[in-house]
């Protein structure tokens, strides 16, 4: 079936099967799937992984925006043959997509990172890394093989580990460096405060920390007393969560609660400013994309600072509680980016989300949430699920609206706003 193009070999692969009686292990329908991999996740990891910023008011501005915007299909064009494929810093991606930074995927899945890198390599669609990783860049490179990948970062306050993750990453084979800029502090997350609940605190989401020579040496030799300290019975799963990590790192139990101060005491820097993106230039010769752009004049400031890229993104609605949907602010970051590329991240949930996203002059989407969900309910399979679902429905909305080329994609397959 390979040479069936992706739409039409997933209907089949369902619907074939189907005959029989069986039906998809990971839902189609992308609320079905949100809440089916909330069944799988815990209390914590549902926090984390489905919550959003305060009210979750702009976790539904990403969705709402997406609704608002109405595909035009034009018939009778001749779409039997279809290019998915785009151009993004001298690589070609097979599709307009690639898999978003997502950190701590150890809550939903045992194989968190490394099941992803390899479905991301299966279905040769690119992987950003997290920076809050549950397995270390290096691994999931080698799982990647070929595929494209690139490196988010995190700018901590200490520009030594900074420079230091860097380096592994251009050694990883990252081919792009996502400083995410939309972070220098953790949003107010309603969730996970009545939860009670910061993964990074039991050791969770540090791999790349905890395998990085820099960081390691400046573990101090005890944790600062910060006058807080953990109640309840938790406390003890805390505990073995920490030795586990440690063991996993070379790290006694110590060291593994000295680490996780310093993590935290080192964790972002509110105090990041274009200066600093203009020093990251010096440190790399990577393309820059900067996520987080959510205003027409951070485009223009990213392009006179030597940005490659942008990515809008308000980090899946986990930020700021009631700024606008990325889909809204796409148009008038497209038009001050220039000829700098575009990618829209947050909200994108389904193949026709993506077509309306390049419509609007995206380049390429991210897609977060929606593939850890696949991983929560089935591991790399349901990753690898969730990729074809969304690639297909991409092929088959293409193909419907007129168009053989998802590089052509443009506002003539819109309806114009009233
Ligand atoms: C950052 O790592 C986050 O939780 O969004």
């Amino acid at each position: 079936m390979s040479d069936i193009p992706p739409g039409r070999r997933r209907q089949m692969e369902i619907y074939v099967p189907g005959v029989g009686g069986a039906k998809p292990r990971v839902p189609v329908d992308p609320v079905k799937l949100e809440q089916r991999a909330a069944m799988a996740m815990s209390a914590a990891a549902e926090g984390y992984i489905i919550g959003g910023a305060g009210s979750e008011l702009t976790v539904r501005a990403n969705r709402a925006a997406f609704d608002r915007v109405q595909l035009a299909p034009r018939v009778l064009r001749d779409v039997a043959v279809r290019d998915l494929s785009v151009m993004l810093f001298g690589r070609r991606h097979q599709a307009p997509l690639l898999l978003a930074p997502v950190g701590v995927l150890e809550m939903v899945h045992r194989d968190a990172d490394l099941a992803v890198a390899r479905a991301a390599r299966a279905e040769g669609i690119g992987m950003v890394l997290s920076n809050q990783a549950s397995v270390e860049m290096e691994r999931c490179a080698s799982a990647l093989g070929d595929t494209p990948r690139w490196f988010q970062l995190y700018w901590s306050s200490d520009d030594e580990f900074v420079r230091s993750v860097v380096g592994r990453a251009e050694r990883a084979g990252c081919e792009a460096i996502v400083v995410t800029v939309d972070t220098t502090l953790l949003g107010w997350r309603a969730r996970d405060l009545d939860l009670a609940s910061l993964p990074f605190l039991r050791g969770q989401g540090l791999a790349q920390y905890l395998s990085d020579p820099v960081f390691r040496a400046k573990i101090p030799a005890s944790p600062p007393d910060t006058g807080l300290r953990p109640k309840g019975l938790g406390v003890i799963g805390a505990l073995v969560s920490l030795l586990r990590k440690g063991r996993a790192h070379g790290l006694t139990i110590g060291q593994m609660r000295a680490a996780v101060a310093h993590f935290v005491a080192t964790y972002s820097r509110p105090d990041l400013t274009w200066a600093d993106i203009a020093r990251l230039r010096e440190m790399t010769r990577l393309p820059i994309l900067v996520k987080g752009i959510r205003h027409a004049d951070d485009a223009r400031l990213a392009r006179e600072h030597g940005v490659d890229g942008i990515v809008v993104s308000n980090h899946g609605g986990r930020q700021v509680d009631g700024e606008a949907g990325t889909l809204d602010v796409l148009p008038g970051i497209v038009a001050a980016a220039g000829e700098m590329p575009v990618l829209l991240d947050s909200g994108v949930r389904s193949g026709a989300d993506v077509a309306k996203a390049l419509a609007l002059g995206a380049r390429a989407v991210l897609i977060g949430r929606p593939y850890v969900y696949g991983l929560a309910i089935a591991g790399e399979a349901g990753v690898r699920e969730v990729i074809r679902n969304i690639v297909a429905e991409f092929d088959l909305t293409l193909a419907l609206c007129g168009v053989t080329k998802a590089s052509e994609l443009n506002r003539d397959a819109l309806l114009p706003p009233p």
